[in-house]
């Protein structure tokens, strides 16, 4: 089914964060991206600092604030600490998007706006979603410079050894939300993006012996965005959705998905860069293995499960193939937003629900080490 917003797929996440310059060094260090474009005092913007990084077709910018009436971002920094302001899809036009979008519910943000400069123009605009957060929807089709119009080509060299980890693209941004909100943002996205209801994980599908979620996805027809929603739902300690909704101070992004077409090199560059992963008990790989076996040949898994294992990935075995996914531990101060590295092999769909007991308590550990876990 087509999608009658016109979605073309993902395009940037942007970042507000408390130094950008340091956040693109670690974007570049632990990631191995590339410096692509900058934007500030030396192209003409007084406000603030922004940096665009780019591996294969991952886009990522990072914004800070350079004064103190910079407040839309120093603001969102003090409330929510470092996080994800907006994401962008790109679509076929802009005009009509919007206009679908806000007709159907959205929150208008930013109207359809044309910026050019001698590189051509784009179109940007934005609804809100979730607390504090913004979907851009975007056209970028008739602009050659570096990222947009205000962004000019880096002027320092950024030359940082590391290995390259070859992230791909985008696979799924998921939101945090409080409890009793999720099915209000369901139907958001649904109503005004024409998604559609993909999964829904109720009580008792998520849970450990302690805490437990409710999750919804949501994605568009042509499966191209998928959305999963979370909400916290009742348990003995607190849920990890409980924990970041109250040190983000609010609802907002919790992971970005990153696609790779080989975890398992993938995974050991970013470990060799310093990039810290969730740790998986090894009683999960002597189940995995014993699961494995159990499949059906063409089922199985065809990567080495001893190096699986060594790499402390984790691995979701559905009917139609298999995912291979790991998160790594909080991205910034505070224990809210991750990220999370993804390969589906034999078109895979689902979001690693098998893996959801041996993540959680892994989660649960981590809360623990916080304080965050007891009531
Ligand atoms: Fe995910």
């Amino acid at each position: 089914m087509k999608n009658s917003i016109g979605i073309l797929g993902y395009d940037y996440v942007e970042f507000y964060v408390g130094s950008a310059k340091m956040t693109a060094y670690w974007f570049m260090r632990a990631f191995g991206m590339k410096l692509s474009g900058y934007s500030g005092p030396e192209s003409g913007t007084r406000d603030r600092v922004s940096y665009y990084l780019t591996q294969n077709n991952l886009k990522f910018v990072v914004t800070a604030p350079l004064k103190p009436e910079s407040y839309e971002i120093s603001g969102f920094v003090v409330q929510h600490g470092e996080g994800v302001k907006r994401w962008a899809l790109r679509v076929k036009d802009v005009d009509d998007a919007f206009l679908q979008a806000v007709s159907h519910g959205a929150i208008p943000v930013q109207t359809p706006t044309h910026i050019e400069d001698e590189s051509g123009y784009i179109t940007e605009a934005s609804i809100r979603i979730y607390d504090d957060t913004e979907l851009v929807l975007l056209n970028n089709d008739h602009y050659s410079g570096v990222f947009k119009p205000g962004y000019i080509a880096p002027h320092f060299s950024g030359n940082i050894q590391s290995d390259e980890p070859q992230l791909q693209k985008i696979d799924h941004i998921v939101g945090n939300v409080r409890t009793n909100e999720m099915n209000q943002w369901v139907n958001y996205f649904n109503n005004s993006l024409d998604f559609e209801t993909f999964i829904h994980f109720g009580p008792g599908d998520i849970s450990t012996k302690y805490s437990a979620l409710l999750s919804t996805v949501v994605h568009s027809k042509d499966n191209l965005i998928k959305n999963p929603i979370n909400e916290p739902y009742e348990g003995i300690k607190v849920s990890q959705i409980e924990e970041y909704i109250r040190e983000y101070k609010g609802s907002g992004i919790q992971h970005v998905a990153i696609a790779t077409d080989d975890i398992l090199s993938s995974i050991r560059a970013l470990r060799n860069n310093g990039v810290d992963f969730l740790e998986i008990p090894e009683s999960y790989y002597d189940q995995l293995e014993e699961r494995n076996a159990g499949y059906p040949k063409e089922n199985r898994i065809t990567e080495d499960l001893s190096q699986i294992r060594e790499s402390g990935i984790l691995c979701d075995i559905e009917s139609t193939g298999y995912l291979l996914q790991l998160f790594t531990k909080p991205f910034g101060d505070r224990p809210t937003f991750f990220f999370e590295i993804i390969q589906r092999k034999n078109g895979a769909e689902g979001f690693g629900q098998g893996n959801f007991q041996a993540l959680f308590e892994s989660i649960e550990g981590e809360q623990a080490k916080r304080g965050n876990l007891d009531r």
